[in-house]
């Protein structure tokens, strides 16, 4: 009787454990960032950037010219999409270590050559430690500037968490063609992850693709 009596406690504790488990099911929950944070790095990645309009096979193209006819190189509205180089040095025959691809709009109704874009783009390195990376950058570039500053908004890979900024010179303009050879300087915290991502089974038995870093927690 006794026996019996255990049992059947423990199979209702089971059930109650088990029911509440069924009702709190969410699809989120705290992790603790301080194995992220003790992880943190900062790097400082320097390399040169070419925009190429004029070539067999632009890095740049202009796309929906703006109709109206301004006495700017670039009109305000005018969108050019981006797939260029990135080189260790400012010779674009350089070793290329990666890529910039994105968009910048025109977004100054000013005249003149107070050019002022908003520059979205990936850079993706293509070698070595951060082969595949990807950083984020979005912000405003006022290319006359001597030096300009765009932010690091995110990234993937080894930049998993990426904030920083860039500080950009232009070295070379060819104002006739409008090819341009640009030195990026970016300082950037990131947090490295040592392997690809792996699947957790989440307390709804919903996978998740998680980090091997933050499912240690
Ligand atoms: C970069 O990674 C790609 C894909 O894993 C690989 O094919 C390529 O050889 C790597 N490049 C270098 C320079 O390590």
């Amino acid at each position: 009787m006794a026996n019996f009596k255990t049992f059947f406690i423990s199979q209702t504790l089971t059930l109650t454990l088990l029911f509440s488990t069924l009702v709190t099911a969410t699809y989120h929950h705290n992790i603790s960032p301080s194995l992220v944070r003790s992880r943190e790095k900062l790097t400082h990645l320097h390399f040169y950037l070419h925009e190429i309009f004029t070539s067999e096979k632009p890095s740049n193209i202009v796309i929906d010219p703006p109709k109206v006819v301004a006495s700017s190189p670039l009109p305000f509205g005018s969108q050019v999409v981006i797939e260029d180089p990135l080189t260790i040095g400012p010779d674009v025959k350089s070793k290329e270590i990666g890529k910039a691809q994105g968009f910048y709009l025109s977004a100054t109704q000013r005249p003149g050559l107070e050019l002022e874009i908003v520059m979205g783009m990936a850079l993706t390195f293509l070698e070595g430690e951060f082969n595949g990376s990807s950083l984020s950058v979005l912000g405003r570039n006022k290319i006359f500037n001597e030096v300009r500053e765009l932010p690091i908004i995110g990234g993937t890979g080894e930049f998993r968490f990426a904030r920083g900024y860039i500080l950009a010179r232009t070295v070379k303009v060819d104002y006739h063609k409008g090819d341009a050879t640009v030195e990026y300087n970016a300082y950037v915290y990131h947090y490295s992850s040592t392997s690809s991502s792996s699947h957790e089974i989440f307390n709804d038995g919903v996978q998740f693709m998680t980090d091997p870093i933050l499912s240690k927690i």
